[in-house]
């Protein structure tokens, strides 16, 4: 476990942070990091599969509308929330962060925001998955807006590497963020809909033999064993067998073509990207940590709401009355 020295994550924040800062809730609420972690350790004790959907929730809170919790709301009527659209029907545990959030609401009402919540629960997530740990930086408001539509500003598993380029670039995230956060995959499991197009009429000439050719062949049988055509529940390891631990064996995956992803694969089609997959495929954890965690700070800051903007939500899945 690795926490972040301090003066570079000064120095790697500038001015776009300002308004957030590591000790946002020390005379408002001392106690809320440790109330997350006590709930966090309590929750993947009992669902340890648990961790990779909130890393994987931050991340599409933060890409839709910013950090601002606008993931968490529910669909009203005459308003498709994201919550209801195709990427976020993949997501769980919205469940867990209103238990999170009922408990700070007990200690502290009124005070901490759902989405500092959720960069927490992200963090210990990755923390309790024995991968690093990182100062997350405090102070974000929660949004009163949730647009299905608005989802299509997350990357797709099909995504070559310029769309990926595109798409984080709008938010500030630059390919070394890409390659490191992609670096995620090392937790988790994927619906076999997420990567049935691999396995299954890869170009629309629908037979057998119509794959995506940059799929490791051995792996390509195995998952099609796994998965049918127009399988929408089964839940495949995208790490086999390390699933639930953060390492480096990501790297390994996408090295030997065999990743989850169209997205992971295209890691490999330049060379900055390429070179970082190599060189982590064969180990260096302790700088894959610090650069993890140095990217969640960056992508927690994508665009947050702060001061006198959005408000301190009581439920998660509500806007205030
Ligand atoms: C680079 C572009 C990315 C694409 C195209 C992508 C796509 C996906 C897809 C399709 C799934 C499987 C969903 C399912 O079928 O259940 C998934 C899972 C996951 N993603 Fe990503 N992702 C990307 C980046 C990220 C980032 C930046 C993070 C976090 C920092 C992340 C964290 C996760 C995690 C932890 C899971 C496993 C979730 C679970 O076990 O339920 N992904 N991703």
């Amino acid at each position: 476990m690795l926490m972040v020295p301090l003066v570079s994550m000064l120095l790697l924040l500038g001015s776009t942070t300002a308004q957030l800062s590591i000790d946002y809730y020390s005379k408002t609420c001392p106690n809320a990091e440790k109330i997350v972690r006590e709930e966090m350790i309590q929750i993947l004790t009992k669902a340890p599969s648990l961790a990779a959907p909130f890393l994987r929730m931050h991340f599409h809170d933060c890409f839709v509308r910013g950090c601002d919790g606008s993931v968490l709301l529910d669909s009203t009527p005459g308003n498709k929330a994201e919550k209801d659209a195709i990427p976020n029907l993949t997501l769980r545990g919205f469940g867990s962060v209103e238990r999170v959030k009922a408990k700070l609401e007990k200690a502290c009402p009124n005070t901490v925001s759902c989405a500092d919540v959720l960069a927490l629960m992200a963090r210990d997530s990755v923390w309790l998955s024995k991968g690093p740990t990182w100062p997350v930086w405090l102070g974000r408001k929660d949004g009163r807006i949730s647009i299905a539509n608005e989802t299509k500003q997350l990357p797709p598993p099909q995504a070559n590497l310029t769309q990926l380029i595109q798409m984080f670039g709008v938010k500030g995230l630059d390919l070394k963020d890409l390659v490191v956060l992609s670096g995620a995959h090392t937790i988790g499991t994927s619906h076999c809909s997420s990567i049935s197009d691999r396995l299954y009429n890869f170009t629309g000439q629908d037979n057998l033999s119509d794959v995506d050719p940059f799929l490791e062949k051995l792996y390509l049988n195995k998952l099609r064993s796994k998965c049918s055509p127009t399988d929408n529940t089964t839940l495949i390891e995208m790490d086999p067998g390390s699933f639930k631990t953060f390492d480096t064996s990501y790297y390994k995956l996408v090295t030997n073509r065999r990743s989850a992803f169209h997205s992971d694969w295209a890691l490999l089609t330049d060379s900055f990207t390429r070179a970082y997959v190599l060189k982590h495929a064969s180990g260096f954890e302790s700088e894959f940590f610090q650069d993890f965690s140095d990217s969640m700070i960056k992508m927690g800051n994508v665009e947050v709401l702060t001061g006198s903007q959005g408000e301190i939500r009581k439920k998660c899945s509500v806007v205030n009355k």
